[in-house]
């Protein structure tokens, strides 16, 4: 699952002691793994081998340079979503070809800047942004690759703010209306549509719905080349799963299990767009108890971090485990689990200093006894946490730290009250 293991009573993150961290560098804090993100990579690249696939890191789960860089050393792609990612994963020393660029709203100034430094695929969403793109690579004088996204009408089976390859949603292109797609844009200037391209929600931990999906894919690109369009590649999309909970989310095995005998005998180039499978178990968020409270029946725990740090409980209801760092009386969680509930525990409310109701990091859950001081750790706070970290009620941003071995590595530093104010100082 991951390398954030209780030794002797106090976590640790790979042989770091978090409490002697968490001194060092303050709360909140994100804290990272690097054996759990190569560990991560590693069995999604073994596991699909057989179809040799780009993996596009899907930059939008997790966006600091250093991670990017370590990922593009393993050989990752990239997938990006808007102007800012594109220079991301360029100032990470990503190969521009080797970059894809998805999102149903890319600006004229988005796609100039891709075409300028040689973007290697544009998911398309829309007929109007596929005639957008096409004109703009005609007047640079260039020919842009295009896939387009298709929206297979498939329910993933996650939160409804996540799914995205339902009809109802905004994503991609309807299947019906593919084939008219590539007849009107065939042979356009400044365009080469030779790719379909699919990404159905996030996080998607029914196996089938991939099926789905990927079959009704196929049996269109059957469809375009029977009318004799050529189809080159099929990118298969992100939303594999992670651990919020143990073993939660199908081994990146059994994703490639149900996959790679349907893409099989197609000639077809494989992509996958994967962030949190890689990201969500390699981050923490390490928090501090700054006070507890009884309110009529209920106990809160108020930490240094709140939704600002980390959106997906208020957002999205998300469950994320959390546990002291330094449990009293030794008390160590034998799994990850919503319902865990151990002799000594007592039910409380893990809530931040934000103004808000919806300001909480866990709710309902069954915690040793904390108090002022003691540390808590919020676990799988890898992927979508720091990317989605906010300075509402003007609180500096988080540090992030990449532990590997003993060896903790600060890879952005805490923001401050100057970085607040900083751009708007104009006069
Ligand atoms: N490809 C496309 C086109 C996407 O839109 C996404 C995620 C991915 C790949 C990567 O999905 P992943 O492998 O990381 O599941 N903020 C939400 C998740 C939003 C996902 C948006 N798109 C959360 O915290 O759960």
């Amino acid at each position: 699952m991951d390398h954030f293991e209780y030794r002797n009573g106090i976590l640790h993150c790979e042989s770091v002691d978090l409490v002697d961290l968490a001194g060092r560098h303050g709360t909140p804090l994100y804290v990272y793994s690097r054996q759990t993100i190569l560990d991560h990579y590693g069995r999604l690249a073994t596991a699909f081998a057989e179809v040799d696939p780009w993996l596009c890191f899907s930059i939008k789960s997790c966006g600091n340079l250093s991670i990017l860089k370590l990922l593009r050393q393993q050989g990752c792609a990239f997938d990006v979503v808007s102007g800012g990612e594109v220079r991301r994963a360029l100032e990470a020393g990503a190969d521009p070809a080797r970059i894809v660029f998805a999102g149903v709203g890319k600006s004229d100034e988005e796609i100039n800047h891709a075409l300028d430094v040689g973007v290697g695929y544009f998911n398309v969403e829309s007929e109007a942004e596929m005639d957008n793109l096409a004109s703009r690579a005609a007047a640079a004088g260039k020919t842009a690759s295009a896939a387009l996204r298709v929206n297979p009408d498939v329910d993933p089976k996650t939160h409804v703010y996540t799914t995205t390859g339902k009809r109802e949603t905004k994503f991609g292109v309807d299947v019906e209306r593919a084939r008219n797609v590539f007849k009107t844009f065939h042979g356009r200037k400044g365009l080469n549509l030779d790719a379909i391209h699919l990404h159905i929600g996030s996080p998607v931990n029914d196996v089938s719905a991939y099926v789905e999906s990927i079959t009704k894919g196929l049996r269109l690109i059957d469809d375009l080349r029977g009318d004799g369009y050529t189809i080159r590649s099929l990118n298969i999309g992100g939303g594999y799963g992670a651990d919020y909970e143990t073993d939660q989310a199908p081994p990146a095995m059994q994703y490639a299990g149900a996959i790679v005998p349907l893409l099989r005998g197609h000639d077809l180039k494989i992509l996958l767009e994967p962030g949190r499978t890689i990201m969500g178990n390699a981050g923490v968020l390490l928090c501090r108890t700054l006070y507890t409270k009884a309110s009529g029946d209920k106990q809160f725990v108020i930490v240094d971090g709140s939704m600002t740090e980390l959106i997906r409980p208020c957002l999205y209801g998300a469950f994320h485990f959390v546990w002291p760092v330094a449990p009293a009386g030794g008390l160590v969680p034998p799994q990850r689990s919503a319902t865990l509930r151990l002799d000594g525990t007592r039910l409380v409310d893990v809530v931040g200093p934000v103004c808000e109701s919806s300001d909480f990091l866990a709710r309902e859950r069954y915690l040793p006894p904390m108090e002022r001081g003691d540390l808590l750790c919020v676990f799988t706070a890898g992927a979508y946490g720091m990317v989605m970290a906010s300075q509402y009620n003007s609180r500096p941003r988080p540090a992030e730290v990449l532990i590997e071995g003993s060896a903790a590595r600060v890879i952005r530093r805490r923001e401050t009250y100057d970085d607040l104010v900083e751009a708007e100082r104009l006069d």
